[in-house]
C-alpha cells in the first residue's frame, strides 16, 4: 500500500504542533526538508526543528538533506532518533561512501535526483540503497507544478527492481495532489511525498482513504 510523507514546509510553521497532530492520523511520515541556501535557492530548518518535531509526534522522520557539503551533516544527524535519511546524488563525489555511512549509523539510506539527473547515474548503486526520491519539481520550494516527465523515471525503476530482483523504495517528491496522486503511485510509486497536497489539503481524510484503497 501506498504510504503518504508530510512535507512540514508547506505546515504553517507558526503553529507547528497543531499542524503535525491534525494531520498525523492520514499520513505515514513527517518529511523534513532541510535546504541550506547553496545547493538550492531557499533556506529551511535544521537540527534543533528535528528535536521540535519530535516532541509533537511519534511519526517517522524522514531528512531530506538539500545540501552541499551532505558528509558534514550526516556525522551530526547520527545522534538523532529519526528513521531515514535522503541524500542528493548531485551533492556529493562519492555517494557509495555516504550511502554506506547512513546505513552504519542505523538509517534507512535514500538517494534523491533532480529532475535533470538521469537514471543511469545511480544504476552501480542501486543495489545498497533503501529506496529512491525522484524529485518531480526542481528543489527549493512547495507548491510547484509536478513535472509529468517524472513518471517516466518511476516506470523505469519499477523495472529495475524485476530486472535486479531488488526491493528498494520508490519515493516522488514535487507537486503531488489529488490530480496526480493516482496516476504516480499507478507508475510504480511507494512513497508520496507531499507538502501542499497534505498541509494544504481540505479534503485529507478522503483523499488519504481512496489513496490507501
Ligand atoms: C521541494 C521539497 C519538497 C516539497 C514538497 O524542494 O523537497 O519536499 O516540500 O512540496 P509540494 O508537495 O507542495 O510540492
Ligand atoms: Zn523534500
Amino acid at each position: 500500500m501506498v504510504k503518504l510523507s508530510g512535507s512540514i514546509l508547506a505546515a504553517n510553521l507558526s503553529n507547528l504542533e497543531s499542524e503535525i497532530k491534525r494531520v498525523e492520523k492520514f499520513i505515514d511520515e513527517i518529511h523534513f526538508d532541510t535546504m541550506d541556501g547553496h545547493f538550492v535557492p531557499n533556506l529551511t530548518f535544521g537540527y534543533p526543528l528535528i528535536e521540535a518535531v519530535k516532541n509533537c509526534t511519534n511519526l517517522p522522520i524522514d531528512v531530506h538533506l538539500m545540501v552541499t557539503n551532505p558528509e558534514f551533516h550526516v556525522e551530526k544527524l547520527k545522534e538523532f532518533d529519526i528513521q531515514r535519511i535522503t541524500v542528493h546524488l548531485e551533492t556529493t563525489y562519492h555517494i557509495h561512501r555516504l550511502i554506506s555511512r547512513i546505513k552504519e549509523y542505523g538509517f534507512e539510506a535514500f538517494v534523491a535526483l533532480n529532475p535533470g539527473t538521469p537514471l543511469y547515474l545511480i544504476e552501480e548503486i542501486i543495489p545498497f540503497l533503501d529506496g529512491v526520491l525522484v524529485m518531480s519539481v526542481n528543489p527549493g520550494f512547495s507548491g510547484q507544478k509536478f513535472i509529468a516527465k517524472s513518471i517516466e523515471k518511476i516506470k523505469t525503476l519499477k523495472n529495475w527492481k524485476e530486472k535486479y530482483g531488488l526491493n528498494f523504495s520508490i519515493a516522488v517528491d514535487g507537486g503531488i495532489n489529488e490530480t496526480n496522486a493516482d496516476v504516480v503511485s499507478s507508475a510504480g510509486a511507494d512513497i508520496l511525498v507531499m507538502g501542499y497536497g497534505i498541509f494544504k489539503n481540505n479534503n485529507l481524510e478522503q483523499f488519504s482513504k481512496l489513496l490507501k484503497k
